[in-house]
């Protein structure tokens, strides 16, 4: 993959400090067998260990993947021969699946000629932030009646972050439904299902006439464009935003731990080299101010939000704060199942609904908590897209059929947020 490497714009600015390119050179990825509780607890244990980054997290009845790097690889084998875990090696070398990736990326980036917005989205390669504002100024320019831009503010590094709104009417102010993608960086895939979706609701108008029709649909596809851009540049798993922190030689905050909603009350962390760092403050982070903002300007109107994250096959509802369910907890999940019978309709792998706390962990400061309990939007979800058995770094090659899938889930919530509105 060397030769990609400067062609694929790699190379730093002169006089830059930092490594050109995070190397996961004899990094190796661990998956474990299904967890036993206590199996779970006491791995949970070790999630700030130096070293160790837990992409899935630690859970009864679920296997975790664990990315290792090379000096933290004996202990953390130790301990799961000590606690009686077995466990597969998925990736014995993490770095030749991150080059293998950059190749695919690279050879995609030749063969696609990205000429005008309705052969844009292709779905054969990830875009980067760059390529995500042309296809929006091209979407623009050519459906100009339908399609509205916002600027919603700048990123930390300056980039500016752009909502697109698709209406049939726009002085109708009809319901609408936020969604978003890409809040954590490393999640390629979730942007890539946002931008299919809203390719198809903007241009196959056709053939989604009922999704568009008497509903308003905003799109936010890269909420975290400095990561995502730092994600395709420098460090490929890298998950927060790249702000910089007093007395700290560590960058970014986790932006799904800084919203205010009982923000750092749970399932977060004070330090800012942890990778779910929630921040100085509340809304410290300009990404997820910037989201606050435009949220709260439409909150009258919004039924239904959004979030799309990888990896796991969830559909999550509020809370992450607390283990309670919400008081219509019944109505959100009936609107999950519909969504997910959609979904394996369309040939997915089933997803796992309930609440974030429930199901997976707790952890304040979420955008969905955020969105349901301080604009009180009635339908909050975070979408976990799936893996496979890849993580973060699913193949360009399955991007279309998450895509696709994702998409008929779409549907199905809105004809949910239609009959409930
Ligand atoms: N994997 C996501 C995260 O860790 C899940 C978020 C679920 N929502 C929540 N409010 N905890 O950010
Ligand atoms: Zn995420």
């Amino acid at each position: 993959a060397c030769v990609g490497l400067a062609t694929l714009g790699f190379v730093q600015e002169a006089g830059a400090q930092e490594p050109v390119v995070k190397s996961y050179s004899n990094y190796t990825v661990l998956r474990t067998a299904p967890l036993t509780q206590q199996q779970a607890a006491a791995l949970l244990d070790m999630e700030g260990r130096q070293g160790l980054d837990w992409w899935t997290v630690p859970k009864a009845d679920k296997s975790a993947d664990v990315a290792a790097a090379p000096e933290a690889r004996p202990q953390l084998e130790q301990r799961l021969r000590g606690l009686g875990v077995a466990h597969e090696v998925i990736f014995q070398n993490l770095q030749d699946h991150v080059s293998a990736i950059d190749t695919e990326q690279y050879r995609g980036k030749l063969l696609s000629a990205r000429r005008d917005s309705d052969n844009y989205i292709d779905n054969k390669r990830y875009l980067d932030y760059g390529e995500v504002e042309d296809y929006i100024s091209l979407l623009k320019k050519n459906h100009p009646n339908r399609v509205r831009v916002y600027d919603i503010g700048q990123t930390f590094e300056g980039r500016t972050m752009r909502v697109v709104h698709l209406s049939n009417c726009f002085y109708c102010n009809y319901s609408a439904v936020f969604v978003d993608a890409g809040i954590h960086a490393r999640e390629w895939i979730a942007p890539a299902v946002a931008l299919h979706a809203l390719s198809q609701l903007a241009e196959n108008e056709t053939a989604n006439a009922e999704m568009r029709e008497g509903l308003d649909w905003f799109f936010l596809p890269v909420a975290n464009p400095d990561g995502y851009e730092y994600t395709h540049t420098t460090d490929r798993l890298w998950r927060k935003t790249r702000s910089t922190i007093q007395n700290s030689r560590c960058l970014g905050a986790d932006p799904n731990r800084n919203f205010d909603y009982y923000w750092n009350s749970v399932g977060a962390s004070k330090n800012p080299c942890s990778e779910t760092f929630a921040g100085r403050s509340a809304f410290s982070e300009k990404e997820a101010s910037n989201m606050r903002g435009f949220l709260w300007e439409h909150r009258f109107r919004l039924k239904l939000y959004i979030t799309y994250h990888s990896y796991g096959n969830y559909i999550l509802y509020p809370w992450g704060y607390k283990a309670d369910d919400p008081e219509d907890v019944d109505t959100l999940r009936s609107v999950a199942m519909k969504a997910n019978q959609a979904m394996v309709e369309a040939g997915s792998k089933p997803y796992t609904i309930g609440s974030s706390t429930q199901t997976l962990y707790a952890a304040a400061g979420g955008s969905d908590d955020w969105v349901k309990g301080f604009l009180n939007v009635p339908l909050s979800y975070t979408i976990e897209l799936p893996g496979y058995k890849y993580g973060f770094q699913l193949p360009t090659s399955l991007i279309d059929e998450v895509a696709r899938q994702s998409f008929e889930g779409l549907r199905a919530f809105a004809r949910e947020v239609k009959s409930l509105s």
